[in-house]
């Protein structure tokens, strides 16, 4: 019997996304350079199969996978982004792989990679491309998929990726969360949509990520606040966050915030945050959302600022040397009072910075699209996110309605739901972040957040005096508010008269 898909690594992700794909019916005919890996699925697929084989086949060669696989083939890969994407490409092409056959690749790709492997594999076969979120548990039970590249390979994929996708219910927005293997959900609105020409899933998905970073750096802070500031042990903000979840803050990053900060460690006995190593890890996608938002010029200082976080805790010895040498504001300890209002501020200061994290997010997808002619639709992104991904929350929703009233929007703050929120909350976020920085706990994503909105909303900023500067030393020339646009002046600075030159 021949299988209907082929799949490329069986690592994490790749496992758990070969048993999704069975759990739908697919027959899938699996290879892996490391045997012992493609063993392991098969026995798992067997074990949640009530021990009957078949529903994957291991291939011992990338011969023996096309030769599993009926015509057109498609071959779904999950090998670690990079050079190894390329190689399995290559082995593909030895082996025999057609013009009109398809390869997909879902791991954490490069954007401009992929633009590249599609150009570069013209004519050998058809690459596509699918970004995946929602770790190992979406991949095994429905992730979020933002697929882009050819149209017709997406005929080809798209009933495969609806079927395996997380969904999301109509009436309440909310996730169908249904984690038994064999009893997938298949009700319910996929998570899966048709971003546009290869490169941009991934650069959606790129930007998802730099989302993810901010929002987790959000929750930090908020947690760091509450522990040096207020004192509080890890259960008491673990009950903090549970409690926020039930409430606008509900999001998936934050519950297992605080089921992180609810588990003991095994071998202590100890809240587990208190004994993990404060040195943050990353592997990328987060930096390059950040580069990408300065090359366009395109502001996402939050998301910036998150990577920077991350930077600054992997200084742990210079840190810990620095904590005996620098000093920072008398502190002291807050009233029972004076707690409460914190906390409540802090709830608020996290909303409003969540706002204008999406805001960024949203407005770099818009420049990055407009730069590279794809026309993403922002409400259909926003949609794909409610479920199976790492940053999902009800709150998506309200975007997704943003964009469906203004398609156009300018930025996601003037949208009159959110600027509204903002107005309700944003005397807290101001006093959360006055409280942190005099206390000297450092809130760099909440703060940054809120610099961006006041920028944001300033009608004269002092960009003025910043030109007068420019062309005070380096005659870089200035426009004038009372001429008209695009004609350009320079003050002779050595002149005693300081005479204006019209340039252009
Ligand atoms: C997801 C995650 C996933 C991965 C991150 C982690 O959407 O499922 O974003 O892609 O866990 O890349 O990245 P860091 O190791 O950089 O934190």
């Amino acid at each position: 019997v021949q299988c209907d898909i082929g799949f490329v690594g069986a690592g994490v992700m790749g496992k758990n996304l070969i048993l999704n794909l069975a759990d739908h019916g697919y027959r899938v005919a699996a290879f892996d350079l490391d045997h012992k890996k493609l063993e392991s699925v098969i026995q798992q697929d067997q074990a949640e199969n009530n021990g009957k084989a078949g529903r994957v086949v291991a291939c011992s060669s990338y011969t023996e996978l096309l030769a599993k696989l009926s015509s057109p083939h498609l071959i779904i890969l999950s090998v670690p982004a990079g050079r190894p994407v390329d190689d399995v490409c290559s082995k593909l092409i030895d082996a025999g792989i057609k013009a009109d056959d398809i390869i997909v690749d879902t791991g954490n790709s490069l954007w401009t990679d992929t633009v590249r492997r599609e150009k570069d594999y013209e004519g050998k076969f058809i690459f596509f491309s699918t970004a995946v979120s929602g770790g190992e548990v979406g991949a095994r039970f429905g992730p979020s998929l933002m697929p882009s590249g050819d149209p017709y390979a997406w005929t080809r994929i798209e009933p495969v990726w609806r079927a395996i996708a997380a969904k999301v219910d109509p009436a309440t927005s909310r996730p169908i969360e249904r984690f038994e293997p064999g009893n997938p959900v298949t009700e319910g609105e996929p998570c899966a949509t048709y971003i546009g020409p290869g490169g941009s899933g991934h650069y959606v998905k790129m930007v998802h990520n730099g989302i993810e970073y901010a929002d987790m750096q959000l929750i930090c802070e908020a947690y760091q606040v509450m522990r040096d500031a207020l004192g509080m042990t890890a259960l008491q903000v673990a009950a903090v966050f549970k409690e926020w979840n039930q409430g606008i803050l509900n999001s998936y990053l934050m519950e297992i915030s605080a089921e992180v900060l609810a588990t003991k460690d095994s071998e202590t006995g100890l809240p587990l945050v208190d004994v993990i190593l404060d040195k943050a890890g990353q592997k990328g996608t987060g930096l390059w959302t950040a580069v990408s938002s300065l090359e366009l010029g395109c502001p996402s200082p939050t998301i910036a600022e998150a990577v920077f976080a991350r930077s600054i805790s992997t200084l742990k010895e210079q840190r810990v040397a620095a904590s005996t040498l620098l000093a920072g504001p008398v502190q002291e300890k807050p009233t029972e009072a004076k707690r409460e209002q914190m906390i409540k501020q802090l709830h608020d200061a996290l909303y409003c910075a969540k706002i204008c994290v999406y805001a960024q997010g949203f407005d770099l997808m818009k420049t990055a699209g407009i730069e590279h002619g794809w026309a993403l639709n922002f409400a259909e992104i926003a949609k794909i996110w409610r479920a199976g991904c790492i940053i999902r929350a009800v709150f998506l929703q309200s975007i997704t309605d943003a964009y469906e009233r203004n398609d156009d929007l300018a930025n996601l703050l003037v949208d009159p739901f959110f600027s509204k929120q903002i107005s309700v909350y944003q005397m807290n976020w101001r006093r959360a972040v006055a409280d942190a920085t005099l206390l000297g706990v450092p809130v760099a994503a909440l703060s940054s957040a809120l610099s961006y909105y006041d920028s944001y909303r300033t009608a004269v900023l002092p960009a003025n005096l910043l030109q007068g500067q420019r062309d005070y030393f380096g005659a870089h020339t200035f426009e004038r508010t009372d001429k008209s646009k695009g004609k350009t002046f320079h003050v002779d600075w050595s002149s005693a008269a300081r005479t204006m030159v019209k340039v252009k």
